[in-house]
Order: structure tokens, then C-alpha cells, then sequence
């Protein structure tokens, strides 16, 4: 396992969502150096203070626009709405050649009855990612991770796998020791991918069991 994630610097792209700024609180808290990417400058840096002040450390968060925390980062998070995702990435492949590009975009529609999966051309966002990003090492993870318990700061562990795919060893275990960055959570490989696809899917199932227990349902694989 590559456990050399302490020297990481991590953007989110889509980092002042819910998602964004979980997961960007989360690693900020573990000592990371976190970029929060955003569309505006005045929305990442306002994310930025907010995070820096509710984590009471030094500045462990800087707020830039996507190009920028993209090119200043060594492994980049895309969290932007499904709508939002091929664009986003098209526009940024320069930023991110070379790099390791996590991508935890749910392709997921909402009607009356609910969450269901939709038709992605390429399989799956990760594999559109990867169809767009053909110089990044594309790596799927993070779909089943709560947001609401990211942002919960009385949440000091989870309870909690993260499934984590991809086609290139050293990028998931990279990955997969960076979710283990987070207390209580533990990366898991999961497969090349040609697998994401049900990996993505899966949330709406987990937004169903969520609706009627009450819950912020996540997985636990056993046996491992
Ligand atoms: N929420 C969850 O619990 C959860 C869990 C697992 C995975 N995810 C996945 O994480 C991603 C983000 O979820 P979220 O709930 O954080 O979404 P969100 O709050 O709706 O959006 C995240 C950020 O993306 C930016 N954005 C919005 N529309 C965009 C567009 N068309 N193009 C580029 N950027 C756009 C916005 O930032 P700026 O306006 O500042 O650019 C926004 O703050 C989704 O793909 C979702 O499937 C979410």
C-alpha cells in the first residue's frame, strides 16, 4: 500500500458544494493542504474562511478558482453535479495531466419515486472522466460518503468503506490510503473502472434506504 499521502496536496473541484467542502474539511483536518475549486474566486475563498475558521488551525485551506487549485495540486477531487461534469473536466485537461483525478460524481436522476441511475454513454462518469482526461490517471471514489455526516462536526469517526477503482495500482492505492486519512473510514479496491458504473449506481439505492429508515446510510465489505 502507498502510504505516502501526507505530502498531498489535494483540490476539490466543486468544493463549495456539500460534498466538496466535506470531503475538503475532512482532509484539511488530517494536515492536508486542501484547494477549494470553484467557478468564482468570491465563492471558493468565503469556503475557504469558513472552513479555515471553523478548523481554528493556521490557514490549512486556500480558495481558487478550478483552473488554479487544478494546476496547484497533486491529486484533485471532482465534485461538481453530474450536469456540470464533462464540461468541467473538458475545460481543465491541461490542469490536469499527470495527476491523479478522484471522482466521486453520481450520475443520478430524481422523480416522484425517487433516485435512479442514468444511462451514461461511456459506462460511468469515472470512465467518461478518464474518456476525457486521457493524460490523468482517473481513479473512482467517495460515491457513498454522506455529506451531511462530512459536515457534521460532532462526526469524529465514520463508520464507513470506500470503494475504490481504477486501472493504474499505485494511483488507487494512493486513493485508498488517503479515505484512511479519514477516522474510521477505509479504502477498499474495488475493481477497474469498467466496474464504477454499479458503484455509481448503488447511491440511489443507498438514497432510497436513507428516505425510509432516516438515515445517511453508507457500506462495510466484510471479510476483508
Ligand atoms: N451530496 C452528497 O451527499 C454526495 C455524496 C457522494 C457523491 N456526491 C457527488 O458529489 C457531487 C457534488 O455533490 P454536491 O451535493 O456537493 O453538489 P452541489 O452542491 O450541487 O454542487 C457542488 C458545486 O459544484 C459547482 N457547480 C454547480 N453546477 C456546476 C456546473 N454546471 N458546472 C461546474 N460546476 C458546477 C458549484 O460550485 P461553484 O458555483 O462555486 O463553482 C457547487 O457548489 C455530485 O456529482 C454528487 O453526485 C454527492
Amino acid at each position: 500500500m502507498t502510504d505516502d499521502v501526507q505530502g498531498l496536496t489535494v483540490a476539490v473541484l466543486g468544493g463549495t458544494g456539500d460534498q466538496g467542502e466535506g470531503l475538503a474539511s475532512r482532509f484539511a483536518r488530517a494536515g492536508l493542504p486542501v484547494l477549494i475549486g470553484s467557478r468564482s474566486i468570491d465563492r471558493a475563498e468565503k469556503a475557504a474562511a469558513e472552513l479555515n475558521a471553523a478548523l481554528g488551525t493556521e490557514p490549512a485551506v486556500r480558495g481558487l478558482v478550478n483552473a488554479d487549485a487544478a494546476s496547484q495540486a497533486n491529486l484533485v477531487i471532482v465534485a461538481v453535479p453530474w450536469e456540470g461534469h464533462a464540461a468541467t473536466l473538458q475545460s481543465l485537461s491541461t490542469e490536469l495531466a499527470g495527476k491523479i483525478v478522484v471522482d466521486c460524481v453520481n450520475p443520478l436522476g430524481f422523480d416522484a419515486r425517487g433516485a435512479f441511475a442514468l444511462p451514461v454513454p461511456e459506462g460511468s462518469a469515472a470512465e467518461q472522466a478518464a474518456a476525457l482526461l486521457p493524460d490523468s490517471r482517473v481513479v473512482a471514489a467517495f460515491h457513498h460518503v454522506s455529506a451531511v455526516l462530512l459536515a457534521d462536526p460532532a462526526i469524529t469517526s465514520f463508520d464507513l468503506d470506500v470503494l475504490v477503482l481504477g486501472d493504474d495500482r499505485e494511483a488507487t492505492d494512493t486513493v485508498q490510503a488517503l479515505a484512511g486519512l479519514i477516522p474510521g473510514m477505509r479504502g477498499l479496491y474495488a475493481g477497474r473502472l469498467r466496474n464504477a458504473r454499479q458503484v455509481e449506481a448503488l447511491t440511489a439505492n443507498l438514497i432510497s434506504i436513507n428516505r425510509r429508515y432516516k438515515a445517511h446510510a453508507g457500506l462495510r465489505i466484510t471479510d476483508v
